[in-house]
């Protein structure tokens, strides 16, 4: 049995040095030589959250690189999440897909579910566009609502740049920007064009796995979250540490827990993706197209 399918490894030194930025520039190697094949600088990397992994098939000349094949990726283990990182072009612009993610309710640290971002980087990236599957705490957002993160809040406790400063980043990197306005602004008129609703709005990423308490929907509300889902900060903290620009778009899959009296499963969030995907495919498609 190799070393990654042990699982996550626990110690906090190893965690750091198989997730930082020269383990980046090794795996960045590793895709290089796996994909055999010139790879140009992607326009985006592409997260793809859960049940949104049909974008994956609007790539074309694509390279898919299972996840475990790549050096420092753990395993992924939760149903909805392919694991693959797919090389390719979509609307005839280099891509880099990541389908599928580690997330810290897995029992990864934050800098496992952001080390692929680091990755994407290593291999020329400047744009994230991250997409999750969260929970609708703003009352009028139902299932199948795109929601563009305006601004996140971190309820996780914990955070993928604690540890060494890594080279070329700070050590308090400036958080008063997460989301790029220009992005924002490029989302909101291919969305216009497409006839589609985007909303905007506040992700509070938590760690999981449970779904919240209505005392703590109850919470968040008053916080000032408008959706709630157990990823997406991660990445996109390391992202904004290595001076990319961020697109986040969130899926609302079901009202949050204790608005509807039903209790909520992951079959449900799955479900309720998939009639949206159509319209988050194109929509990212569309701003991809105009990089
Ligand atoms: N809470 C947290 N994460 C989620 C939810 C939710 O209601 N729905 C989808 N991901």
């Amino acid at each position: 049995m190799s070393a990654r399918e042990q699982g996550p490894p626990v110690r906090d030194a190893d965690i750091l040095a198989s997730s930082g930025a020269q383990a980046a520039g090794e795996a960045a190697a590793a895709v290089r030589r796996l994909a055999a094949r010139e790879l140009p600088a992607p326009a985006a990397v592409i997260v793809l959250g859960s049940g949104l992994g049909g974008l994956a098939q609007r790539i074309d000349d694509a390279v898919r690189i299972p996840f475990h094949d790549v050096p420092g990726f753990p395993m992924a283990t939760v149903a909805g999440h392919a694991g693959a990182l797919i090389l390719g072009r979509l609307a005839a612009r280099p891509v880099l897909c990541l389908a599928g993610r580690f997330h810290i309710y897995e029992g990864h640290a934050p800098q496992v579910a952001a080390f692929p971002v680091r990755v994407a980087h290593a291999l020329g990236a400047r744009t994230l566009v991250v997409s999750n599957a969260a929970g609708g705490i703003r009352r009028t957002f139902t299932p199948g609502t795109l929601m563009r993160i305006e601004d996140h809040i971190n309820l996780m406790m914990r955070h993928p740049l604690a540890g060494p400063v890594q080279p070329g980043e700070a050590r308090f990197p400036d958080m008063s920007r997460p989301y790029d306005a220009a992005l924002a602004s490029l989302a909101h008129a291919v969305a216009r064009e497409q006839g589609t609703r985007l909303e905007v709005g506040v992700y509070c990423a938590l760690t999981g796995p449970t779904y919240e308490t209505p005392a703590e929907v109850r919470m968040l509300e008053r916080l000032g979250a408008d959706a709630v889902g157990m990823s997406t900060v991660p990445e996109v903290l390391v992202a904004r540490a290595l001076g990319m620009r961020v697109l986040g778009i969130s899926c609302i899959t079901n009202a949050a827990a204790g608005y509807t009296g039903q209790p909520l499963s992951h079959d449900e969030v799955i479900e309720s993706t998939r009639e949206a995907a159509g319209r988050f495919e194109a929509l990212v498609e569309g701003v991809v197209a105009r990089l």
